[in-house]
């Protein structure tokens, strides 16, 4: 396994202060902490070469797990393995195999091209003069910098810093990356392209990634598997599609019509979820959809019919719903 991570936790102190001067006085003389479970007993292990999606909603400790996971926060207790180390120790042998991508926070240097933050992480990886220009012209070429590379970072847009800082995160050529939320703020297309990157890198050098996105199309096209965590706890650890499957017992049709019929000779087939039109959506039984499309082929005034997965981001809001989430089948051994 790559990461191997057991019944983890990280608590976070936090100093309580009551408001006002005899809150700052009292606490001055007893100072009083609450407890933050960021992190709360987590198990689950990472196969190398696994491309793994972390899901879960805002705070629901997932930048934690990935600080622990790359060494920058000592768990609270809990087995931590990234290939055998234990991160926290922070050796340079482990050091030289990860990397963490924080889309919200950037390593290149503001003034200065990003050549010269490229040039440290050189000396500080101790990347040899060799590999180096052979690695470095290969992310030229995935990434398309051109000469980027050259301009202050400050007058490059978003997009094109974020390409920059993959690159300068991986020019270690890591066996794991950590990234967090890496496509954020991106237009569409930059984010497809990071996305097409991340794939490319993982099939080049059977890279190891766990990723984060509040942008489900990152998961769908990168993750077979899930893990998806809330309060940090984990809810499920499996398959995307087979959650899909479980939380969303629909699909949807979307049928173009020739002409115009009445809601009604719609209801028959499913849920009628808009009819605007010529236009109109279905809900339909999952397990149905294919005989379904074919009856409303043969049955309706119909131009075109195309059957769709119901958006992701409805989906996973569904599995926090879900009272037993914790409950769904996942398909991972024990
Ligand atoms: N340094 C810290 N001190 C105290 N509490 C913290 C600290 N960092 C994070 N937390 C808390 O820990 C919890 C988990 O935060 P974390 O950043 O891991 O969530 P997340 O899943 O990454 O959320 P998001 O999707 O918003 O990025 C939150 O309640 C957060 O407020
Ligand atoms: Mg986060």
């Amino acid at each position: 396994m790559s990461i191997v991570v057991s019944d983890l936790r990280k608590y976070y102190e936090v100093h309580h202060k009551e408001p006002g001067l005899i809150g700052s006085l009292r606490a001055f003389v007893r100072r009083r902490y609450a407890i933050v479970k960021a992190v709360d007993n987590i198990t689950f292990s990472i196969a190398p070469g696994e491309m793994v999606g972390f899901l879960g909603p805002n705070g629901a400790g997932k930048t934690t797990t990935l600080k622990v996971l790359s060494g920058l926060l000592y768990p609270t207790s809990g087995v931590v393995e990234v290939l055998g180390a234990k991160p926290f120790v922070r050796q340079n042998a482990f050091l030289k195999q990860i990397t963490l991508v924080m889309g919200q926070k950037q390593q290149l240097l503001w003034d200065l091209p990003a050549s010269e933050t490229f040039e440290v992480n050189r000396v500080i990886y101790e990347v040899p003069a060799e590999d180096y220009r052979r690695i470095l012209a290969e992310l030229t070429e995935l990434l398309d910098l051109g000469d980027l590379l050259k301009k202050q970072v400050r007058k490059l847009s978003l997009g094109e810093r974020m390409k920059c800082e993959l690159a300068a995160a991986l020019l270690h050529r890591p066996k794991i990356l950590f990234l967090d939320e890496p496509t954020i703020g991106l237009d569409v297309t930059m984010q497809a392209r990071v996305r097409e990157f991340i794939a490319e890198y993982n099939r080049r050098y059977d890279a190891t990634v766990l990723l984060t996105s509040h942008y489900m199309a990152d998961v769908t096209a990168l993750c077979k598997r899930v893990i998806v965590i809330n309060q940090g706890k984990l809810l499920y650890d499996g398959d995307l599609q087979k959650m899909i499957e479980q939380v969303a017992p629909h699909k949807l049709i979307r049928v173009e019509l020739a002409q115009p019929v009445v809601a009604e000779a719609l209801a028959c087939y499913g849920i009628v979820e808009r009819l605007d039109g010529l236009e109109a959506d279905l809900l339909v039984d999952r397990a149905k959809t294919t005989r379904i499309g074919a009856r409303m082929l043969a049955e309706l005034p119909v131009a075109d019919v195309t059957i769709a997965e119901p958006p992701i981001e409805e989906i996973i809001s569904e599995v926090f719903r879900t009272p037993q989430a914790g409950d769904l089948d996942d398909n991972r051994e024990a």
